[in-house]
């Protein structure tokens, strides 16, 4: 009911698909994200809705965040984020297996429900269920006043306006970003230092441009799309902060498109996924800059040598790069731990593209709903 009103109420504003619209507003759904959230002085992030003290936030000593679908995925960059800026460890559950799961969870555990809508039974119900148990739970959320958010004791909403396109984007992008500041949040409540803050706001401060000047490859994504549109299979593939986005790319095109789609750490494809590579498999290698750079150039010479097609998500111009890859889009070049809120862009225009020419209903692909309300 809630979304027939919003979907009434927000227009296409000249855009062809509310995806497209979404995809473009990301640069400000990340800024009303950090808008009133940095606080230069302390140097650090700013909450008002956690509903916990300092102190029973200091005590926090393990973190599970669960989700489903996208959101998962922004889980999985949170998990990163939060175990290396603030050194809690984080586990990732899916909301429909976590409900049913009795894990052992002490006293320390804060449990994040991470969600669009808010109103995702599994979601919903995972958190219900730990909250029975006594723990502390937080929502991570865009729909203000959804059942999540009423349900949990606490949270963060994202405030990247209506999302109507059934894949999400902006909520991804606005998520992850919610969960970097909330890793600088907790880090500094931590060993994070004064000066390591700074750098980390600064940092922040980088991504609406970065993003802004991600959408530019949005004529060259279309022409990749135009080469790639008939094909029955794609890989997805990056590491580290990188893995995630790889998932992500995969699901955006399964979801619009109707492609078969996997995602993977790319050092895992000599375990499985080296098989499906062919002359008519393309495989998008997410490979911005950062530690596992020079392996992941050496997993898309394992591609190459098997003669699949490779798209190369890249930052510099990187000779090795251009020799491999058959197309190379060129992204902002951004701390590693914020490069995934850039690198997907160009995957969630790919999967846009691929599903508008094969003549599919972006907004509204077949079997999905936007809010899953049902178990
Ligand atoms: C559905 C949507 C996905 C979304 C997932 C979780 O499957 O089609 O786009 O990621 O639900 O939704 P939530 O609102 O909880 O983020």
């Amino acid at each position: 009911q809630l979304l027939e009103t919003e979907t009434e109420q927000v227009t296409l504003d000249g855009f062809d698909h509310y995806m497209l619209k979404e995809i473009y507003e990301q640069p400000v759904a990340i800024r009303n994200a950090m808008r009133g959230r940095l606080d230069d002085q302390n140097a650090t992030a700013i909450f008002g809705g956690l509903n916990l003290t300092p102190q029973q936030l200091r005590s926090v000593d393990r973190i599970i965040l669960t989700g489903c679908g996208t959101s998962w995925h922004s889980a999985l960059v949170g998990e990163y984020l939060l175990e290396e800026f603030a050194r809690i460890p984080v586990e990732v559950e899916y909301a429909s297996e976590l409900r049913y799961r009795n894990p052992p969870i002490d006293p320390g555990t804060l449990v994040f429900g991470i969600t669009q809508s808010g109103e995702t039974a599994d979601t919903l119900a995972a958190l219900v269920e730990t909250k029975r148990k006594g723990h502390r739970t937080l929502a991570i959320n865009n729909v203000v006043g959804s059942s999540i958010a009423q349900a949990a004791d606490g949270g963060v909403y994202l405030h990247a306006g209506p999302e109507i396109g059934v894949a999400s984007t902006k909520a991804y992008t606005s998520q992850c970003c919610t969960l970097a500041m909330l890793a600088l949040y907790f880090g500094r409540l931590r060993h994070l230092s004064y000066e390591a803050g700074q750098t980390y706001i600064k940092n922040l401060r980088l991504l609406p441009a970065a993003v802004e000047q991600s959408l530019s490859c949005d004529v060259q994504v279309r022409q990749i799309a135009e080469k790639y549109q008939s094909a029955s299979t794609f890989l997805y593939l990056g590491r580290q902060y990188n893995f995630p986005t790889a998932l992500e790319g995969a699901l955006k095109l399964k979801e619009i498109s109707y492609i078969h789609a996997e995602g993977y750490p790319a050092a895992e494809m000599k375990h499985g996924p080296i098989a499906l590579v062919d002359t008519d498999t393309p495989s998008v290698f997410i490979v911005p800059r950062g530690t596992t750079y020079e392996k992941v150039i050496a997993n898309m010479e394992e591609v190459k040598a098997r003669g699949g097609p490779i798209i190369a998500v890249t930052c510099q111009a990187n000779p090795a790069i251009d020799d491999l890859a058959d197309d190379v889009i060129r992204v902002p070049a951004i701390p590693e731990y914020l490069q995934p809120i850039v690198s997907v862009v160009p995957l969630q225009l790919l999967a846009y593209h691929v599903a508008l020419l094969r003549g599919c209903d972006v907004d509204k692909p077949r079997n999905l709903a936007k809010s899953v309300t049902v178990e």
